[in-house]
């Protein structure tokens, strides 16, 4: 029996898991990404999960055929390098010969949102349907798009790059980490989520949150948000709102059946849901929407891992 391992590289974790032939998760195992400590230490840490992953499991690391990786960052698929990646901290790493070298397997490298999309092309919201567009809210805003029932790549491998769709006007823009101004993903992500927020605290603002001691999390702003809390409806509509203006644009260039929205963000539910689906409506014309549906992701945490070792199997 052969085996596959699936890596999800993101900001704050790295998630592995063992498939079977038939791309059916059976191990997970997940660990920090520990990128403060440099490039070299997140590799280590790669190499480190997958080793211990399949020590503990029934299998042989003979049995292990490859390692397929999603990795959160502008990836050159066909050279195998991580030309960028805001939220890790990576430029120019060709991470495929590395973790070759050190894994001495065959190893397969993809974008993070790009890998979550097919995992649910193939097994979760986007089964059956041919075209689509997936979106990851994490640490930052992934996306990636399913046409005739292929991830795009673009030219360059790195078309489905929505997080750094520009969509927040000058006066209100910050600076994004991939360098530029008003991105989706500085408030459409966990991280811009949060950041909304400590300045609200911060600014006096009357909200439950400036109650929280410990660093306040995605989920303490949408139970708030849910409780009643006006300052945290305010962020997550702003989130909410700029995922549904981004929507009309894609669905205007690409006209998707479904958007699939997954990532921690996305565990917000209806508050987030209706606010994106109310602005969509409004920004799209009437044609544009029949049809097309916005729906949660399906496999929740695991869709990067099994898309990830699907990149192996497909
Ligand atoms: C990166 C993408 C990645 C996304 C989600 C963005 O900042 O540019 O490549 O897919 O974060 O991790
Ligand atoms: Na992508
Ligand atoms: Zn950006």
């Amino acid at each position: 029996e052969k085996i596959y391992v699936g890596v999800d590289l993101g900001g704050t974790a790295i998630k592995v898991g063992i498939c079977n032939q038939e791309g059916e998760l059976l191990h997970t195992y997940e660990g920090p990404t520990e990128k403060e400590k440099g490039t070299d230490a997140v590799i280590e840490n790669i190499e480190k999960y997958v080793r211990l992953i399949v020590e503990q499991s029934p299998y042989t690391w003979d049995q292990l055929v490859g390692v397929g990786a999603g990795v959160a960052g502008f990836t050159d698929l066909r050279a195998g390098v991580i030309l960028l990646a805001p939220n890790i901290g990576f430029r120019n790493v060709p991470i495929r010969a590395i973790l070759e070298e050190r894994i001495g397997k065959t190893i397969v490298i993809d974008n993070d949102a790009n890998v979550a999309a097919l995992g649910e092309a193939w097994s979760g919201a986007g089964k059956g349907v041919t075209d689509c567009v997936c979106y990851t809210l994490g640490t930052g805003v992934g996306g990636g798009i399913i046409i005739n029932g292929k991830i795009y790549q673009g030219f360059a491998g790195l078309a489905g790059e929505i997080g750094h769709i520009s969509v927040v006007p000058d006066l209100e823009a910050i600076q994004c980490g991939c360098g530029k101004m008003g991105c989706l993903e500085t408030v459409s992500s966990a991280t811009g989520i949060i950041r909304m927020a400590v300045e609200a605290v911060e600014r006096g603002d009357a909200t439950s949150l400036s109650m929280i001691e410990s660093k306040i999390t995605a989920k303490d702003i949408f139970d708030a948000a849910k409780a009643g809390d006006e300052v945290s409806i305010r962020i997550v509509n702003r989130a909410a709102f700029y995922l549904g203006k981004s929507m009309a644009s894609v669905a205007a260039t690409l006209n998707p059946e479904r958007f699939i929205v997954g990532g921690g963000v996305s565990k917000a539910g209806d508050i987030l849901f209706s606010k994106i689906r109310e602005v969509f409506m409004e920004c799209t014309p009437a044609p544009l929407q029949q049809g097309v549906e916005i729906i949660p992701a399906k496999l929740g945490n695991d869709a990067g891992i099994v898309g990830a070792a699907g990149l192996l199997l497909r």
